[in-house]
């Protein structure tokens, strides 16, 4: 397995997009800044020099690649299990793919896949705020880091690497995790604004559903989502 580390570099997503041809499976590429770092829904990922931990994963695995719908999720949940080894508790997985701790966010994950005929490959990139204390910018959701919340400096290098590890081992696992993600799910119960097919409805979460999408109730219907199919547009409207 191959472990990439750059200084400074577009993003890492777009890295591995354009070299996985030539890269192993689990190609792990890391960078101090990048310049162009993408977040979801185009939006663009903002981190201070050498303050944070920002990689990709590349998966060329075809059981993996197979089983996309959960990889963001497991892969939360691999990295909240790292988290928790630094004595952070109260952090949950606000599905399909930030990491939370309380109300507020700490871990971003972009699922990106290149397709030509068929999916060549995914590419899991993650940003989780290490050191930088300060956000400043407009967020849908209120940024915070390790060191606000453990009020020191961590070791960045440290942190990748237990966390790579963790991610190799869980994503090789054959268990699927659902019983422990279960109990890491932020939306559950909760009432949400979502955006369903362009348009605007007010639904109640119930919770992360066995496949991986998210189990809601609209207009008093039962129905399930995929992550493609909703964007939460207030998330703290809770009841
Ligand atoms: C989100 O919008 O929450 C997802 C953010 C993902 C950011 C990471 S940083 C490393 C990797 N490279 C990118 O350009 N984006 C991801």
């Amino acid at each position: 397995m191959k472990t990439i580390h750059l200084s400074r570099i577009d993003s890492t997503n777009t890295y591995l997009k354009e070299n996985y041809k030539s890269l192993e499976n689990f190609t792990f590429v890391s960078a101090d800044s990048q310049t162009c770092g993408k977040g979801r829904n185009q939006r663009t990922w903002i981190s201070e020099d050498s303050k944070n931990l920002l990689f990709s994963l590349l998966i060329l695995d075809e059981k993996l690649i197979s089983e996309f719908k959960k990889l963001s999720i497991v892969t939360a949940y691999s990295i909240i299990t790292v988290l928790k080894e630094y004595g952070i508790n109260n952090l949950s997985i606000k599905w399909p793919n930030d990491i939370y701790y309380k109300d507020e966010k700490i871990c971003g994950i972009l699922l990106e896949a290149k397709t030509l005929d068929k999916i060549e490959c995914l590419i899991v990139g993650v940003g989780i705020n290490v050191n930088q204390e300060t956000f400043i910018g407009e967020y849908n959701q209120t940024p915070t880091s390790l060191k606000n919340i453990l009020h020191k400096d961590i070791d960045i290098k440290e942190l990748k690497e237990k966390i790579y590890k963790r991610l190799i081992e869980d994503y090789n696992s054959d268990n699927d995790f659902y019983e422990e993600i279960k109990e890491y799910d932020y939306l559950k119960n909760k009432n949400a604004y979502a955006i369903i097919n362009d348009t605007k409805a007010l639904i109640k979460v119930i919770g992360i559903d066995e496949d991986y999408s998210l189990k809601i109730n609209k207009d008093n219907k039962i129905i399930n989502i995929d992550s493609g199919e909703i964007s939460f547009h207030i998330n703290k409207l809770n009841v």
